[in-house]
């Protein structure tokens, strides 16, 4: 049976280890696109040499051509400068927004029925951007940052808990950078609220810790930002789309009065499937949260607004 096509674009950390990942789990044909000649094609093939040792079904292309992606069912973009110490996500709005605008307009036009998963930062800003580019349904463009941010989460949990991983089921929700809303609450570990588990300092020094988890790491790398957490989250968010679980997942989607916001994309439970996003259940927050969710959504609606963002 074929397999199905996923364009990622931008070969570098991210994509790269995206694009292994799911070759690995055999979910789908891969076209690795970079504008750097030879780079996709070196790490396509260097990949495809692992092939009989990893015994996945999945091909992977390298090019610096979109028609290599014609008619892809998801394109994944991660092209783009990642953060260096000290940087925001935000310092890097106009670099990645050009970017993000030449990438969408060619690999919509490749591949017009394709759900398109932005991993670009500042990412809620150019998700938005990708969405405008596209002219697409806001349902087929998405992208990821709650996922990390929850499982940036989940692992500082655990850290301090002492249970399981697979015990732990966090949610952050909001844009993915310094304004991301942790939910205590509404996270569980064995199903009971984080809330109940630990004692309010440590709740607040977990969440402070997932807050500025992806700073940490850049603090570590100085050449470059996390990649692979990001990378198995947006895999796992293909997964989702391509076997159209309907696995409910913190997405950043385009909010249409859920929660009292509209017109901005930001991290929120949602549905995925083959459509992309299918519904976006809303999580029971009490005021305080909304309070801080709305907080949230205004700074990005604010940096939508800096970019000049027409469609
Ligand atoms: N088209 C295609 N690829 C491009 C383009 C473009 N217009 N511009 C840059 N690239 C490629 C670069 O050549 C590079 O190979 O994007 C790749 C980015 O890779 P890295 O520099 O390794 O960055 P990475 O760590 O993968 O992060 C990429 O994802 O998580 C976010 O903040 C991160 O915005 C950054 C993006």
């Amino acid at each position: 049976m074929a397999l199905p096509k996923v364009t990622v674009v931008g070969a570098g950390q991210v994509g790269a280890t995206a694009a292994f990942l799911m070759a690995i789990k055999g979910l789908a044909d891969i076209v690795l696109i970079d504008v750097a000649d030879g780079i996709p094609q070196g790490k396509a093939l260097d990949m495809m040499h692992s092939r009989s040792v990893e015994k996945f079904a999945s091909t992977v292309t390298g090019s610096n051509d979109y028609a290599a992606t014609a008619g892809s069912d998801v394109v994944v973009v991660t092209a783009g400068l990642p953060r260096k110490p000290g940087m925001t996500r935000d310092d890097l709005l106009a670099a990645n927004g050009t970017i993000v605008r030449s990438v969408i307009s060619q690999a919509a036009e490749a591949s017009p029925d394709a759900v398109f998963v932005c991993v670009t930062n500042p990412l809620d800003v150019m998700t938005y951007l990708a969405w405008k580019v596209s002219g697409l349904p806001s349902d087929r463009v998405l992208g990821m940052g709650g996922v990390l941010d929850s499982a940036r989460f989940a692992y500082f949990i655990a850290q301090a808990t002492g249970a399981p991983i697979s015990q732990i089921d966090a949610l952050v929700m909001g844009a993915h950078g310094d304004a991301m809303v942790p939910v205590p609450r509404l996270s569980t570990v064995d199903g009971k609220p984080l809330t109940d588990i630990l004692p309010a300092d440590e709740v607040a020094e977990v969440v402070r810790r997932t807050v500025f988890g992806g700073a940490e790491v850049v603090s570590f790398l100085k050449t470059g930002s996390a990649f692979y957490a990001p990378a198995a989250s947006v895999t796992s968010m293909v997964s989702a789309i391509l076997n159209d679980t309907g696995a409910v997942m913190p997405s950043c989607v385009l909010l249409d009065g859920q929660y009292g916001i509209s017109d901005v994309y930001l991290s929120v439970p949602a549905a995925l499937g083959r459509q992309g996003v299918v519904s976006i259940p809303e999580a029971p927050l009490d005021a305080a949260e909304l309070e801080t969710l709305r907080e949230s959504a205004a700074g990005v609606s604010d940096a939508v607004a800096a970019i000049g963002i027409e469609g």
